[in-house]
């Protein structure tokens, strides 16, 4: 028998050639039964990626789903159907779906403004939880989320999954953990892609139901930059703004009012000064991260291409001077793990997921953690709002987080 979390040869097990090999015959292909059943409330993009993944790790099994839309969940099933041969139940109502006996675990992947209320609804039932990034739309509601936290009977995961992006993760063994590149002083980050793609009533086109481009994307980077800094942040400038993107978009009579261009500058109080920038305008995907110590220089980037290549191109540099030895290596996952979503991040944060169910210990995000990375962000919209800094005592005291942060 296989042992329940063992590595497996993904690559082989679906190759056409192997595909005579039966269950019974199984061994290094075999998947050992999920320990877990989970039910996965909101069935759009994400909550796609997350059922498949799930599969495809094979430790949690999808045992439902719910969404008000029939539509998501009729092509949720349909897609299951074509790479599980479970029985997936669906309900008609969150409360069901939360209370179900049979899931000892739940999903949420609804849009960002609804997730302090379904949040509210699930908690209820004492379940573990992965709660889709961004938390919240507000402070106060990521607040609220820290404190339904803070006494849970168990844990509430945050999908902030960038931290298992192949390169921020050797980023991060390299600096943090090795401590290669010496003390941090400086982090730049950034990220040029194409627009925010469609979505069920166009929710991510408002900032009233998105929180805002910076905090509707732009957490996952703020909770890398905090990872890598190791500070608190004291002090936030920003400037952006809408130069190209839906800039003639309406839905239901409401003109699109969110910014695809930013710059924003933190301060931390351990000295580490961190900058992002953010355009979302270009045709594809390129992400970076440089992490300047007083030792040497990191750079960590992702490449994709989704027009050209079939997966991402990713690397991290170190260039040590006459500190030590400099090397550019290429990192990256196994091809079907890469392109199973997020380029490898989401599986990973499933396998961290898994982990918490299993009692074991993880480094995923906390409430905590994603509290802070709305925290960046609704700082830096305030800032390009006033065109001044913000200091973050003022902030957080003004917000009632003084005790919580
Ligand atoms: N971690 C990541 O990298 C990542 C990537 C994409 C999306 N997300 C997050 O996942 C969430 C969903 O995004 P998406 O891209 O899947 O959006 P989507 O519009 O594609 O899907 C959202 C689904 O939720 C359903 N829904 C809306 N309100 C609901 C409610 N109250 N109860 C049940 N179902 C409801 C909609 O009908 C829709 O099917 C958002 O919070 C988003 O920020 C995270």
């Amino acid at each position: 028998m296989t042992p329940p979390d063992k590595p497996r040869l993904r690559f082989f097990e679906s190759a056409p050639a192997q595909r005579h090999i039966t269950g019974a015959d199984h061994y290094i292909y075999a998947q050992a039964e999920p320990r877990h059943r989970v039910n996965v409330i909101g069935t759009g993009t994400i909550g796609h990626e997350h059922m498949r993944v799930a599969t495809m790790l094979g430790r949690v099994a999808i045992n439902g789903i719910y969404d008000e839309q029939a539509h998501s969940m009729d092509v949720a099933a349909d897609t299951f159907a074509t790479y599980s041969d479970s029985e997936l139940k669906r309900f008609d109502s969150l409360e069901a779906a939360v209370n179900d006996p049979a899931a000892d675990a739940l999903m949420i992947c609804t849009p960002n403004f609804t997730h302090i209320d379904v949040l509210e609804v699930a908690a209820k039932s004492g379940k573990p939880i992965f709660l889709e990034k961004p938390m919240a739309t507000t402070v106060a509601d990521a607040k609220r989320i820290v404190e339904i936290a803070s006494d849970y009977p168990s844990f509430i995961q945050v999908g902030l999954q960038y931290r298992y992006k192949a390169p921020y993760a050797e980023a991060r063994h390299e600096a943090l953990e090795r401590g290669t590149v010496g003390d941090i002083k400086t982090l730049a980050m950034s990220e040029y892609r194409p627009p925010f793609l469609d979505k069920v009533k166009q929710w991510n086109k408002f900032a009233e139901c998105s929180g805002g481009t910076l905090v509707e994307k732009c957490c996952h980077y703020f909770d890398l930059l905090t990872l890598f800094a190791g500070g608190r942040p004291t002090r936030v400038y920003a400037s952006g703004g809408q130069a190209v993107n839906f800039v003639d978009f309406e839905y239901e009579g409401k003109p699109c009012d969110i910014d695809d261009h930013a710059f924003v500058i933190i301060d931390y109080d351990n000295g580490v000064r961190a900058n992002f920038t953010l355009n979302m305008f270009c045709p594809h995907f390129y992400e970076e991260l440089v992490v300047c110590g007083d030792k040497g220089r990191l750079v960590a980037s992702e490449r994709f291409d989704f027009q050209r290549d079939d997966s991402a191109r990713s690397h991290v540099s170190i260039e040590m001077g006459e500190n030590g030895a400099s090397r550019e290596i290429e990192v990256g996952y196994t091809k079907p793990i890469e392109q199973s979503g997020h380029n490898g991040s989401t599986f990973h944060e499933h396998i961290e997921f898994a982990d918490q169910l299993d009692g074991k210990a993880s480094d995923a995000a906390t409430p905590l953690q994603g509290l802070w990375s709305i925290v960046i962000a609704a700082a830096a919209q305030d800032s390009v709002a006033s065109g001044q800094p913000v200091e973050m005592n003022t902030f957080v005291e003004q917000h009632g987080l003084d005790g919580i942060l």
